[in-house]
Formats: C-alpha cells, sequence, structure tokens
C-alpha cells in the first residue's frame, strides 16, 4: 500500500492539455504535488500522473463528456513521481484560441473532502 499525499486547503493544481491529451502547460502547485519539473511534464500525455486505481470508465465518461459538452468535473487519484496517491476534485474546461480556432483543454483541482474520498474510492472500486 502507498502512502497518501495530503493535499493543502489551498493548493490549486493547474494543467492544460491539448486535444489528445498531452501536457501543454503546469502550474507551481501541480509540480509540487506530482513532484515532477515542468520540463518533464510538457508534452508528456496526461497518463504521466494516471493511478492504476482509477477505473478507465471514469476516463472514458471524462473525454466523452468534454467531446459533447466541453466540460466534466469529477474525482481523480493520481500518482507522484514517487509512487504516493492523491486525490483531487477537477473541473475541466474547454478553450477556443480566437486567433487559431485551436482547442485545448484546461483542468482545475482542489483538495476534496475526506468523505467524498472514501465514497468515490468505494464507486470506483466497483467500476473495475
Ligand atoms: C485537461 C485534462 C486533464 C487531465 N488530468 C488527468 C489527471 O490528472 N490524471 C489522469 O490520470 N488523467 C488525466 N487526464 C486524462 C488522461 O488524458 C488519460 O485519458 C487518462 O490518464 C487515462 O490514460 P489512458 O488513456 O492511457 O488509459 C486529463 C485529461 C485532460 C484533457
Amino acid at each position: 500500500m502507498s502512502r497518501q499525499y495530503l493535499l493543502k486547503d489551498n493548493d490549486f493544481l493547474v494543467s492544460q492539455t491539448d486535444t489528445r491529451g498531452n501536457i501543454i502547460f503546469a502550474n507551481d502547485d501541480f509540480c509540487k504535488v506530482s513532484g515532477y519539473g515542468l520540463h518533464e511534464l510538457i508534452g508528456k500525455p496526461h497518463n504521466i500522473v494516471r493511478h492504476e486505481d482509477m477505473p478507465k470508465k471514469a476516463f472514458q465518461e471524462l473525454w466523452e463528456s468534454l467531446k459533447k459538452q466541453g466540460t466534466w468535473s469529477g474525482y481523480v487519484k493520481n500518482k507522484t513521481k514517487e509512487g504516493q496517491y492523491y486525490w483531487v476534485y477537477a473541473m475541466i474546461s474547454t478553450i477556443k484560441h480566437a486567433k487559431t480556432n485551436e482547442t485545448t483543454y484546461i483542468s482545475c483541482r482542489r483538495k476534496p473532502h475526506p468523505d467524498e474520498i472514501r465514497s468515490v474510492s468505494e464507486l470506483y472500486r466497483t467500476m473495475h
């Protein structure tokens, strides 16, 4: 069993991807919590922080929702570079760049309440 990395109440983790989920930006809190330097993240697929306990279905829903509604929000268990796990509540939105007409996605994450973590862990266990 790996150890949990507990987010601070004011941690605010931001990352931005292209339409294939490759990271094009990450803020300082994202780097601090994940344990990766910015140079290790840029250009990498976002599954670099994927935790094996996350059901495939959750990410299928994430991508379907982004394609259909342009947004998704939900709970994600991620893995740090050192192998610890951390839970986030993520809100993803679409950015349409006016000049280039290019689409990117941005995810903003906060610390979830322990009660929320307990119930979503159980739900995800049933989704495997
Ligand atoms: C803006 C954005 C943020 C994402 N953030 C995460 C994340 O924090 N953790 C994660 O495991 N997947 C995240 N994903 C989903 C990944 O792109 C990927 O679908 C997921 O890790 C599953 O990996 P797989 O498709 O290789 O199975 C994000 C996707 C987008 C578009």
